[in-house]
This record gives C-alpha cells, structure tokens and sequence, in this order.
C-alpha cells in the first residue's frame, strides 16, 4: 500500500485507461489496473499496479476493492467497436451492461460507492449538424452505443436507491497519445481514422477510405470532435476529486466544441508528416451523421473542462509520434 488514495482501473491496460493511470498517478493517487488484457496491453501498465481478471468475476473485483483499499472505481472496460456490436451484440452487451452490472454488484459487496465510467457520443445516435448537448434525448443506433447508454440509465437509477455516486463522461473522438510516446492507440482491429491514416502511411493497410464526400459539410466529408486522450484522461481526475468532495456525479459531454472534417484531418496529416495519405472514396456508412460536435459547456462550468491539447496540430504531432514508434514503417 502507498499511503496514496487507491483507485480501481478497469480497462487500465487499454488506450484511453492507460492514460488516466498516468494522470492519476501524476495527481497523487495509487492506480490499480484491473484487465483481461483482451483488446489491452500489459506493456501499457506503467503507472501503479496489476491485476489480471475480468470484470465479469465479481468476487475476483470485490477481492481487490478490499484489498487494495479502493476509494474510487474508473471503468473503462468494455468492447468498442460499432461494426462489431451490429454482428454480434450479444458480445457488448454481456461485457459492457452485464459487466458494469458485476462490477457495481461487487462494490456494493465492498463499500465502495465512487465511480467515473466511460461513456460515448455514440449514445445520441443520429443527429442533425450543430454543437449536441446533454439536454438531446439519447436514442443509440447500434449496439454497442445502445450498451453504453443503458449502463447511464441504470446509473440513474442506482444514484437514486443507492449510496452510489457516478460520473459518466461521454468522449467524442478520442485520439492522440501521451507526450512520453509509451503508450498510444493500438489496436487488432482499428478503425479509428488517424490511426488507420497513420497506418496506411506507413504500409500496415493497402487502402484508406474516406466514407462519404457528398454530405452536406464544406468539403463534403463528415465533421467530428477530436479530443486529445491527455485531456479525457484529466477531466476523469478531475471528476474523480469532485466525487471526493461528495459531488453525486452525472452525465458529461467531453468534446471541444469545434469540428474538424475529414479533409482537414488528413491536411493536418500531410502537413505534420510530409505525404499524402493515399485513398479511396466509399459510399458514405449507414447511421454515420454529416456533424457530431460536443456542446462541452457543461464540462467547462462541473469539471473546469479546458481541453489544452485538443488542437489539430497537438494531436497529429502525438499521434504520428507514438506511430513511428508503434509501427515501424514497412513501405
Ligand atoms: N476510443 C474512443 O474514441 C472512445 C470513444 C468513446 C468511448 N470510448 C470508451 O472508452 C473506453 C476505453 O476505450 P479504449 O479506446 O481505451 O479501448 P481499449 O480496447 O483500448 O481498452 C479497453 C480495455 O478494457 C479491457 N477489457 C475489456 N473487457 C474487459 C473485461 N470484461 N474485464 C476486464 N478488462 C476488460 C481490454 O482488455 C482493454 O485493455 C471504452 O469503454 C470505450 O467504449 C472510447
């Protein structure tokens, strides 16, 4: 034991979770990573301990909140890929709503009653263009957006009958890597657009396609919010000490407020690295909206929310980093 407030990781071993294990040890507290290492990486484990399990073993979690002394739980573990929920969603919805069930089963089992969860944009489903706010109903098209907004609602109703107090923050795209270059975004199967531009740059994919250029946008490919995982991973400490502080939580939109388009994304790509990311055009994909822009306002007033290095540039710089590192080039 550190004599630093403990806190429980799951999924700490995955991109976005590794990240806030080094926040919270760069913030004075005791990571736990608690992973199954199914989509993560036990290299990615730098800051703070390691247990091995799945969050669906509830006595394995309940073993470890107590013995670790955990004050507080941040979730991250979950499935996440769209295309993959459609095929197979009994796979999301037993890992991410059956197994955040198992997990806050077991914290109640231990006393522990403080939780920061991962949630998504995915949970507004189709959206018409402008900044979406906490106040748009939630009406999920595909499962795994569906999973997430579930575990919302039976947060809220756990808030209500029980002592627990959650943050659920909804990331918008999340990309970029820590500034140190070890630890960044890999993945079996990826399908997030830097990383897969990042990769057809340097020969690990033979095509890149940009789904749809004729939405209704400027250059006719679809907008989205970028946010740098530095940030996310500091608006989870920050909610974390307003959980401290006896703040019930909620639900939190983490975005920037600005869209960038497909584009000026693979602009920003050329600019940073010198080449042109080669690519094809695809038919646009089904429930893939022109705009999805946080409104982070919210955010901003709870969590002192200032994204500071969510810029185009900042996120490419790093991104292009940890890629050269990650993956060397083989073309
Ligand atoms: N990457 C994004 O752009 C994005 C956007 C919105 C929300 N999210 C959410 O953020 C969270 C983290 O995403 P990521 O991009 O870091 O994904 P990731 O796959 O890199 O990390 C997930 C981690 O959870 C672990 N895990 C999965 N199921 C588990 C289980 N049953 N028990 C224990 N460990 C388990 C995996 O091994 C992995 O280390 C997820 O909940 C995801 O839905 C991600």
């Amino acid at each position: 034991m550190s004599g630093q407030p403990a806190v429980l990781v799951t999924g700490g071993a995955g991109y976005i979770g590794a990240h806030a294990c080094k926040a919270l040890a760069e913030a004075g507290f005791s990571p736990v990573c608690y992973d199954s290492l199914e989509t993560g990486h036990r290299e990615f484990v730098r800051w703070g301990t390691f247990v091995h399990g799945d969050i669906r073993d509830q006595a394995k979690v309940r073993e470890t909140l107590r013995q670790h002394q955990i004050v507080a739980v941040m979730h991250f573990a979950a499935f996440s890929l769209v295309g993959e929920s459609v095929a197979d969603p009994q796979k999301y919805y037993q890992n991410n709503l059956a197994g955040t069930l198992t997990l806050l089963a077991a914290m109640r089992e231990a006393g522990c009653n403080r939780l920061v969860v991962s949630s998504t944009g995915a949970v507004y489903g189709e959206v018409p263009s402008g900044l979406v706010s906490e106040a748009r109903e939630c009406k999920p098209i595909n499962p795994y957006g569906a999973s997430k907004w579930m575990v919302e609602r039976l947060l809220a109703d756990y808030r209500s009958a029980y002592d627990l107090t959650a943050f659920c923050l909804r990331y918008f795209n999340a990309c970029g890597a820590d500034e140190s270059g070890s630890i960044g975004e890999r993945r079996k199967s990826e399908t997030h657009l830097i990383p897969r531009a990042m990769m057809a740059l340097q020969g690990h994919l033979a095509d890149f396609a940009i789904f749809g250029d004729d939405y209704p946008t400027p250059d006719g490919t679809a907008i989205r919010d970028y946010i740098h995982v530095t940030d996310l991973a500091d608006a989870h400490v920050s909610a974390l000490r307003l959980l401290l502080k006896g703040h019930k939580g909620g639900s939190f939109n983490l975005g920037t407020g600005s869209g960038f388009s497909v584009r000026q994304v693979l602009a920003a790509i050329a600019a940073e690295t010198g080449r042109e990311v080669p690519r094809t055009i695809m038919p646009r994909r089904p429930g893939d909206p022109a705009e999805l822009v946080a409104d982070p306002s919210r955010a901003r007033r709870t969590l002192d929310f200032l994204p500071a290095r969510s810029d185009l540039r900042t996120i490419v710089r790093s991104a292009w980093a940890w890629h050269q590192k990650a993956h060397p080039r083989i073309s």
